[in-house]
C-alpha cells in the first residue's frame, strides 16, 4: 500500500433486510468500497446475528470484499472458517482477544487482511505493539451490538491520536469507524482522519438506501 488508504463506504448489512440480502447489497454496491457483516454470538454482544455459512452465500452474490467484524468470544475457534466462507477482511475485538499478537498473525496466515476492533471505552494505546501488524484499526462508536444507536464522541478523540500514530509512525494502516455513520456526523469523522466509514441505518434505514449510499460516498469523495 502507498500513501493513504483510499476513502471507502461501508454498508453494514445488520440493518437490511434479512430476507433480500442479495436485492439490498445490488442496490448499494455501485456505491461502496466494502461489505461490512456483523458476526455476534450473544455472549461477547447481546445480540445474535449470522456466522460462517450465511457469509459463504454472501460471497456468492456480492462483487466487494467481505468485511467481517467479529463480535465474538474467542474468535480464534472460527479463523478458518470465516477465511474459508470468503471473508477478505476479519476484525476481532481487543477486549476478546487474551493472545491478540497470535490472533492477528493467524488473521494472515488464514489469507484475510487483520484489523482489530475497540470499544467506545477501550484506549487505542493498547494496540501501540501491533500496530505496524495491522491492515486497519475499527473504531466503535456506539457499544457494539445493535444498529441505530448514537454516535458516542469520544471517538473522535480516539481517531484524532490513531491517526496521529499512524502518520508520525509511518504506518499504512486505515481507520475505520463503526456506529452512528450518517451525514450530520461525516464531517466530523472525515475531519479526524477516517478511511472506512460504516453505516448501517443510514443506508438501509433509509428510504431509498441507494440513494442514501450515494449521498454518503459524494461527500467522501469531498
Ligand atoms: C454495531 C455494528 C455496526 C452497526 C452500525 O455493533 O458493529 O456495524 O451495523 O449500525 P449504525 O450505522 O446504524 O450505527
Ligand atoms: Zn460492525
Amino acid at each position: 500500500m502507498s500513501g493513504a488508504p483510499a476513502r471507502l463506504l461501508a454498508p453494514s448489512i445488520l440493518s437490511a433486510d434479512f430476507a433480500r440480502l442479495a436485492d439490498q447489497i445490488a442496490l448499494v454496491e455501485p456505491h461502496s468500497g466494502l461489505l461490512h457483516v456483523d458476526v455476534m454470538d450473544g455472549r461477547f454482544v447481546p445480540n445474535i446475528t449470522l456466522g460462517p455459512p450465511v457469509v459463504a452465500r454472501l460471497k456468492a452474490v456480492a462483487t466487494l470484499p467481505l468485511d467481517c467484524h467479529l463480535m465474538i468470544e474467542e474468535p480464534d475457534r472460527f479463523l478458518a472458517d470465516f477465511a474459508r466462507a470468503g471473508a477478505s477482511l476479519l476484525s476481532v475485538h481487543q477486549e476478546a482477544c487474551p493472545h491478540l499478537h497470535r490472533t492477528i498473525q493467524r488473521i494472515r496466515e488464514e489469507g484475510m487482511r487483520p484489523g482489530v476492533a475497540l470499544n467506545p471505552a477501550t484506549p487505542v494505546e493498547t494496540l501501540d505493539l501491533v500496530l505496524p501488524d495491522l491492515d486497519f484499526v475499527l473504531i466503535m462508536s456506539v457499544n457494539p451490538g445493535f444498529g441505530g444507536q448514537r454516535f458516542i464522541p469520544v471517538a473522535l478523540d480516539k481517531i484524532r491520536s490513531l491517526k496521529r500514530k499512524v502518520l508520525d509512525r509511518g504506518l499504512a494502516l486505515a481507520i475505520e469507524v463503526d456506529g452512528g455513520v450518517a451525514e450530520e456526523t461525516l464531517p466530523a469523522l472525515l475531519d479526524a482522519g477516517v478511511d472506512w466509514f460504516v453505516a448501517g441505518s443510514a443506508i438501509f434505514g433509509a428510504p431509498d438506501p441507494a440513494a442514501a449510499a450515494s449521498r454518503l460516498e459524494g461527500m467522501l469523495r469531498g
